[in-house]
C-alpha cells in the first residue's frame, strides 16, 4: 500500500501516537485523518500535498461488536490524502487499481467489488460524479452487473452524523468499497440484496474515500473549505482477510497465533470469547506501548 502510493507521488508519514496530540475531545486516535486535521483545514504540511500512512487506531465505540467477523477495537488504518491536490477521479481510480491490479496491488477479483455513493441531502448534492467515475471504471474493465448504490449521510458521510451532532471540522460525502467474502454475488446485486449482504457480513467494507470539501461547526455544514481534500481509510485487517481468502479477521495470520494460544489455555471453547480476548490483549498492548498505565479515569480506565 505504501509503495503503491509512494510511486504515485505520496510522501509516507509515520503513524501518529494512539494518544491524540492536539485534540482533547477524543481519548484515542480513531482515524488516520485525525492527526492531520490542521492540514485538512489549510495549514501547509511539511511533506507536501500527497501523504499516505498506516495509522494505529482505537475505536472503543465498536467494543460491543467485537467477536463478530470484522470488528476489532484496535486496528491499522491505511490511508492516502490529497491536501488540495487530486480529487475524486484519481482517488477512486487508485483505490480500484490497488484493490484489483495483480501487479500493482492486491489482485482482488473486481467482480466481488460493490460501492456506495452519497445520495444527497440539504448539506450537499447527490454525488453523481463519483458514481460516474465508478461506472466508467467498471465498464472499462468489463465488470458487469448492478454494483453502485446511493446511500444517505448515515453511511456515506464522514464523520458519520450523530444525533445532536456537535462535530466541528473538515467533512464531506464519501464513497465506500465493499468486498464479497463469499464469491456468490459476482453477477451483481439489487439494492435490497446489497443491504441484506451487508447486514449479514457476506460483503464487508474495505475502503472509504472521503471527499472533504465542507466545513462543519457544531454539527452543521457552514460552508466550503478553502480547498478540496481527499481522506481515505482502509482497514488493514479486513484487507488481509480478503487477500488470505478468509471470512473473518481472526482467521488471518494477524490473529491466528494469538487465538491458538488462547484456545490451548482455555477450559472451554467459545469462538466469540476467543476473539474478544485476542482483540482486547492486542488493544491493551498497543495502549501500553504508547505510554498509558491502568487507572480509574480516561485512557487508563479504558486500558
Ligand atoms: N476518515 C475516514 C474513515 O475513517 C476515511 O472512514
Amino acid at each position: 500500500f505504501l509503495d503503491f502510493f509512494e510511486k504515485r507521488g505520496h510522501s509516507i508519514i509515520p503513524s501518529a501516537s494512539l494518544i491524540p496530540e492536539n485534540d482533547p475531545s477524543v481519548l484515542f486516535t480513531t482515524a488516520g485523518m485525525q492527526p492531520l486535521v490542521p492540514y485538512l483545514l489549510g495549514e501547509k504540511h511539511p511533506n507536501g500535498t500527497r501523504l499516505a500512512n498506516s495509522q494505529k487506531c482505537i475505536r472503543t465505540q465498536d467494543i460491543d461488536d467485537v467477536g463478530d467477523n470484522t470488528h476489532d477495537t484496535f486496528f491499522e488504518m491505511l490511508g492516502n490524502w490529497s491536501l488540495g491536490d487530486y480529487f475524486k477521479k484519481e482517488a477512486i481510480e487508485w483505490s480500484y487499481e490497488f484493490l484489483t491490479s495483480p501487479t500493482e496491488g492486491l489482485g482482488l477479483n473486481p467482480e466481488r467489488l460493490f460501492v456506495t455513493c452519497f445520495e444527497g441531502d440539504t448539506n450537499a448534492p447527490q454525488d453523481l460524479e463519483s458514481a460516474e467515475i465508478w461506472r466508467n471504471i467498471f465498464n472499462k474493465n468489463n465488470v458487469k452487473g448492478e454494483r453502485i448504490y446511493f446511500r444517505s449521510a448515515k453511511s456515506n458521510w464522514w464523520p458519520q452524523p450523530k444525533e445532536n451532532d456537535e462535530y466541528s471540522g473538515p467533512t464531506g460525502p464519501d464513497t465506500e468499497m465493499f468486498y464479497d467474502l463469499t464469491g456468490q454475488f459476482t453477477k451483481g446485486m439489487t439494492p435490497e440484496e446489497y443491504v441484506k449482504a451487508d447486514d449479514s457480513q457476506e460483503i464487508v467494507e474495505v475502503w472509504n474515500d472521503v471527499f472533504m470539501e465542507y466545513l462543519k461547526k457544531d454539527g452543521k455544514v457552514i460552508g466550503k473549505l478553502e480547498r478540496k481534500n481527499v481522506d481515505t481509510g482502509s482497514g488493514f485487517e479486513r484487507l488481509v482477510m480478503a487477500v488470505q481468502g478468509k471470512t473473518n479477521i481472526f482467521d488471518t495470520d494477524l490473529f491466528s497465533p494469538l487465538i491458538d494460544v488462547i484456545r490451548k489455555n482455555a477450559r472451554n471453547q467459545n469462538i466469540r470469547s476467543e476473539r474478544i480476548v485476542a482483540d482486547h490483549i492486542r488493544t491493551a498492548n498497543f495502549i501500553i506501548a504508547d505510554g498509558i498505565v491502568p487507572s480509574n479515569t480516561d485512557r487508563g480506565y479504558i486500558l
